[in-house]
């Protein structure tokens, strides 16, 4: 293992992992693919890069140790693996950049950043809106009392998720899979950034992120083959006197909704709309502030922030602390009642030669409710 270039093993290269292995097979990152581990017996018909690269391949992560060493271990499997692979890669002597969500209960969370510590390496998470400098710029604002206390933040964010998102795992959708946890939800996984960037910017420090204490929620099933909710309309108390609300659904009909937020404290107002989320702020005062000229970085600078920290020390700005809100969070609504959306609003329709549904006339709902700061009951506009 070389300090000089990190070694860097990939496990789930064939889901969203593809996009780390892509990335350090196009480019010099500082950094080689020691190795990739995934499940899917056509890993290698499916990237023939690995194979001309002479990249090993591994199903098992014990394999792959017996054999090989990596400085950094890039967990990119799903999310009821993340607690046993990261103590495992932690144990061989790995850091660790783990996709969100690190894990479904504060223990584990707790239990995976003792082993960190205790191994002297660092366990870092796959949140990519938390390593962009333009957020990081803001959160400094937000520490340094530019915007005084923050009031109330919301975000409306929701992606269209059709049956081959649904099909392409056992776990999509579920509360459990095989006798575990795994309470996917558009809120836990697939849109859980923006929610997780809220509870990140008003952190009292620069890694830690504030945590939620109640919960006022509606949560549907829009589509009846998805076992957990896929429609959430969330209010949260939380430990610094904000109020938190997020909107997010799967059964849309464009493919993205937002992200649209705004960030209401004492002193202005932040909003932003786009994935290049650009916060603008207009103060009190009716002065503004302009984040958008501020370069975010690149698209897998949690990647890079990794790399950098392997080879120079130190840990990336996203840890373990920046997901307890979320973690927390998500628990809170694991709790509350699902109820299914109404029949004749849902609407099933087929497209690029997959079927989807989509609930009418949620996409301006939640936008109404994001406006509105209020739960669709409170607009008399409950879906069931
Ligand atoms: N940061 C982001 O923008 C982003 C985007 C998508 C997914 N993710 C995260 O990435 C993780 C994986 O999500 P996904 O959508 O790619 O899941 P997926 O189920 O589509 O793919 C997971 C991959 O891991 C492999 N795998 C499953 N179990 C394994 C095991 N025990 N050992 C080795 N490989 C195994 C599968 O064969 C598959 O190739 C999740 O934590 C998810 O939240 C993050």
């Amino acid at each position: 293992m070389s300090m000089e270039r990190p070694q860097v093993l990939v496990v789930g290269a064939g889901g969203y992992g593809r996009v780390y292995v892509d990335a350090l097979l196009r480019e010099d990152l500082g950094a080689d693919l020691a190795g990739v581990c995934d499940l899917a017996p056509d890993l290698e018909e499916r990237i023939p890069a690995l194979r001309e690269r002479k990249i090993p391949v591994y199903r098992d992560l014990t394999d792959f140790y017996a054999r090989e060493g990596a400085d950094l271990a890039v967990l990119a499997s799903p999310v009821h693996f993340h607690r046993d692979m990261t103590l495992y890669c932690l144990a061989h002597g790995s850091h660790v950049l783990c996709e969100k969500p690190l894990c479904l209960t504060l223990a584990e969370a707790e239990e995976m950043a003792a082993a960190a510590e205790a191994a002297n390496r660092f366990l870092a998470l796959g949140y990519q809106l938390d390593y962009r400098r333009d957020v990081l710029a803001l959160k400094r604002d937000i520490l340094a009392g530019r915007y005084g206390a923050p009031r109330r933040l919301g975000v409306c964010h929701s992606f269209r998720r059709g049956e081959r998102y649904y099909a392409r795992n056992d776990w999509a959708g579920k509360v459990t899979v095989r006798g575990r946890e795994v309470l996917d939800s558009p809120f836990a996984n697939a849109c859980a950034h923006n929610f997780q960037m809220m509870t990140f910017l008003l952190g009292d420090g620069l890694r830690t992120a504030c945590d939620v204490t109640g919960l006022e929620a509606e949560l549907y099933r829009g589509n009846p083959r998805v076992e957990n909710f896929d429609i959430a309309a969330l209010r949260f108390a939380t430990d610094c006197g904000a109020e938190l609300m997020y909107f997010t659904a799967h059964p849309i009909l464009p493919d993205a909704l937002g992200p649209r937020g705004v960030f209401e404290f004492e002193e202005g107002t932040v909003t932003f709309a786009g994935e290049a989320h650009a916060f603008r702020a207009r103060m009190k005062d009716g002065r503004q502030v302009d984040y958008g000229s501020i370069d975010p970085g690149q698209p897998l600078q949690k990647l890079l922030d990794a790399i950098q920290a392997v080879r120079e020390g130190g840990a990336p700005v996203c840890g373990a602390e920046a997901d307890r809100g979320h973690i927390r969070a998500v628990r809170l609504a694991q709790d509350c009642p699902v109820v299914a959306v109404r029949e004749e609003l849902r609407v099933s329709y087929e497209e690029g030669g997959q079927r989807y549904l989509r609930v009418e006339g949620l996409e301006k709902l939640l936008e109404d409710c994001l406006d509105a700061w209020a739960l669709p009951a409170q607009l008399g506009r409950r879906l069931d």
